[in-house]
């Protein structure tokens, strides 16, 4: 028998499933909808926390939460001359990103969730829950956090509530989400919403002394995709954690578009604006610290200054179909959750500037006058610092050691509207009309800098059997290649093959307006050379394939075609500003007959991978490709 509190599948069903529970829940006055307070009721039956706090998201709520946090040794609090209203966290060691293994669709049916993701029959998935949340909140406070992702009672906004036992989880999704009181006024007395229930798997005996960083090493970070309800155990970062990121705006939210035909998408949306005045946008996978934040706050080297680039997201984009046909394109949070190392005034200082003040920062190093560093932050690194972990670090020690100041996969946290380059149209409730889309994985081989695909499903080819080398984002190995379709791999929540059926679909929905159909291109700034350096300068500098992009869509740039579709030349490129000499420029665009025929080999095993339900026009895609590659 499953506890009730699963019944807490508020849209799914109107069981009034009685709970008792020690816990007194005392909703606020302006808590009006009844199902949402049984529902918390029975999450509290089940996992018993000392006390029940509904948040606000008021300032005074957040300071007050921190102050706590600083008490229990949780965050430091930096100099507030230096950072202003900022804080650092360190995590325990076992808890630094995402557990993919850990991940779990459980649809009623296994093919739902597909051979990519880990399922579990449901009934037997809330057994195990219920067995793991049983009292897990004891000597802890559980926070009510509602949250909009999107702006505040727009159309295209859906709201979840997290349970969590996790005072950082709450101030993270008061800058990540719309969080706070007035969310109430939007769902009123019997609004739909996603229920999430978080907990840090780390109950307290009474008197036991809490550690800084709560967490359990068994984890589980679960979705329901029928009853759209989450539930996540054991830890307290990230995408883990923070349930209205990856889990609810990607793998819940990728399967209610699949059934209401949009997309849910792990892409940067920026616009782009011509010395001329002419504006597109564009939106753009790439893979977990692969260049999304980077790219979408771009800034253009001064030689190529007439043109602006402007951020509308920096990791998800809900799309949808407008009433004229095109799609648009909005960014479900209010925050950046960026990878800190090698983020710098020369790589990005527009991430930078909205990291002056109000931030929380994770598993960086903190400096002896009490601010932040990180890799890649400075040319020098400062002579001594306190390392993630809470050891001394210098140069000297990192020489020797190898040991880094802040985790690879250290992040910041930080309110979207203190980007420098925020575009005015960032929480337009109608989005913004996308004219391209771009996908792009880090390959030191193979894949040329940029290529544009012939029509739509070549582009949903190249998309789907995009390849790219694993980062710190995600536990485990790193640098391996793998198949990471959409940059989706870890973040659908139904069967892939259906998903690129869905993206085929949505192409051809579109394909009566044909000017209207985004073009597709596929990118790659990571190439190396012998020495293992990257070829490409990359950041700024990638304004010269968005430019050609630009001009792609405009009908003025030319370029070659190949037998993946078609490159610049380096003619077709503007380099006023850069040395980057023809040979360099071979580097990175060369197509390598013998690299491309294994390359082909692995979308094969990708496709037998996925065989049931693949799309049968990228079977015959594939086909093309290795007959034009062998002409
Ligand atoms: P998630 O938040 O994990 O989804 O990542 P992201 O795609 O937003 O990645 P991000 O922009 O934070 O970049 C991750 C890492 O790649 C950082 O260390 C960047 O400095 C580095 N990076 C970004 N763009 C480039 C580039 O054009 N060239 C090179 N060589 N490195 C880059
Ligand atoms: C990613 O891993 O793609 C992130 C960070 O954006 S997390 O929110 O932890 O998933
Ligand atoms: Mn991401």
């Amino acid at each position: 028998m499953n506890h009730p509190a699963f019944n807490s599948q508020i849209a799914a069903n109107d069981n009034d499933v009685p709970a008792t529970s020690d816990t007194p829940v005392n909703a606020p006055a302006w808590v009006k909808h009844r199902k949402l307070i049984d529902w918390v009721q029975r999450v509290a039956a089940l996992t018993k926390p000392d006390r029940i706090v509904w948040c606000d998201g008021s300032q005074e709520e957040n300071d007050r939460l921190c102050q706590q946090m600083v008490d229990a040794g949780t965050l430091k609090r930096l100099n507030p001359a230096k950072r202003p209203n900022s804080y650092l966290a360190c995590s325990a060691p076992s808890d630094v990103a995402r557990v993919e293994d850990r991940t779990f669709i459980c649809s009623e049916r296994r093919e739902n969730a597909g051979p990519t993701n880990n399922w579990m029959e449901p009934a037997e998935m809330r057994a195990t829950l219920d067995g793991l949340f049983e009292g897990s909140m004891r000597g802890r406070t559980m926070y009510v956090v509602p949250f909009s992702m999107g702006p505040l009672g727009s159309p295209i906004a859906h709201i979840g509530v997290e349970l969590s036992d996790s005072p950082y989880v709450v101030v993270n999704m008061r800058i990540m989400t719309r969080m706070g009181r007035k969310v109430y006024d939007v769902l009123g007395e019997d609004g739909e919403f996603v229920p999430c229930v978080h907990s840090v798997g780390a109950p307290l005996a009474a008197g036991e002394q809490d550690v800084p960083w709560p967490c359990n090493d068994t984890k589980y970070i679960v979705h329901f995709p029928e009853a759209r309800a989450i539930w996540s155990y054991g830890s307290g970062y990230g995408g883990n954690a923070l349930l209205g990121k990856k889990c609810f705006a990607l793998r819940i939210a990728s399967t209610m578009g699949r059934d209401e035909g949009w997309l849910a998408e792990h892409m940067l949306i920026l616009g782009v604006t011509s010395p001329e005045g002419r504006k597109h946008h564009v939106a753009a996978a790439f893979p977990s610290a692969c260049g999304k934040t980077n790219f979408a706050m771009l800034i253009p080297p001064e030689s190529l200054n007439g043109w602006k680039i402007s951020t509308i997201g920096d990791d998800i984009a809900w799309i949808k179909p407008g009433k004229d046909g095109r799609l648009y394109a909005i960014n479900p949070e209010a925050g950046y959750f960026g990878v800190a190392p090698g983020t710098s005034e020369k790589t990005n200082s527009n991430a930078m500037a909205t990291l002056k003040e109000n931030v929380l920062f994770t598993n960086v190093a903190l400096t002896d006058d009490g601010d932040v560093w990180w890799e890649g932050m400075t040319d020098e690194a400062p002579a001594h610092l306190i390392d993630w972990q809470g050891q001394d670090w210098t140069p000297e020690i990192a020489k020797e050691s190898g040991r880094k100041a802040a985790h690879p996969n250290a992040r910041f946290t930080a309110p979207a509207s203190q980007c420098p380059s925020i575009d005015a149209d960032w929480e337009n409730p109608a989005g913004v009309p996308i004219d391209a889309f771009i996908f792009g994985g880090r390959r030191s081989t193979t894949v040329p800098l940029v290529t544009e695909a012939r029509n739509w499903t070549e582009g949903v080819y190249m998309a789907a059997t995009m390849g790219s080398e694993t980062t710190a984002a995600a536990a485990g190995k790193q640098g391996v290649v793998r198949r990471d379709p959409f940059a989706m791999l870890p973040f659908c929540g139904y069967n892939m093959s259906d998903y690129f059926q869905h993206w085929l679909k949505v192409g051809a929905r579109l394909g009566d307006l044909q000017a209207r159909v985004p073009k597709i291109f596929c990118v790659n700034w990571f190439r190396k050379d012998a020495q293992g350096r990257f070829v490409w300068p990359g950041f700024g500098e990638n304004m010269r394939v968005l430019c050609w992009m630009v001009g792609r869509i405009e009908g003025t740039a030319g370029g070659e075609q190949h037998a993946f579709g078609l490159s610049p030349r380096y003619e077709d490129l503007d380099w006023t500003g850069l040395t980057f000499t023809r040979a360099q420029f071979a580097d990175v665009i060369s197509v390598d007959e013998a690299a491309w025929r294994e390359e082909l080999s692995l979308h094969g095993q990708l496709f037998d991978t996925l065989q049931q339900g693949l799309p049968q026009a990228l079977h015959d895609t594939r086909d093309q490709l290795t007959g034009r590659l062998a002409a």
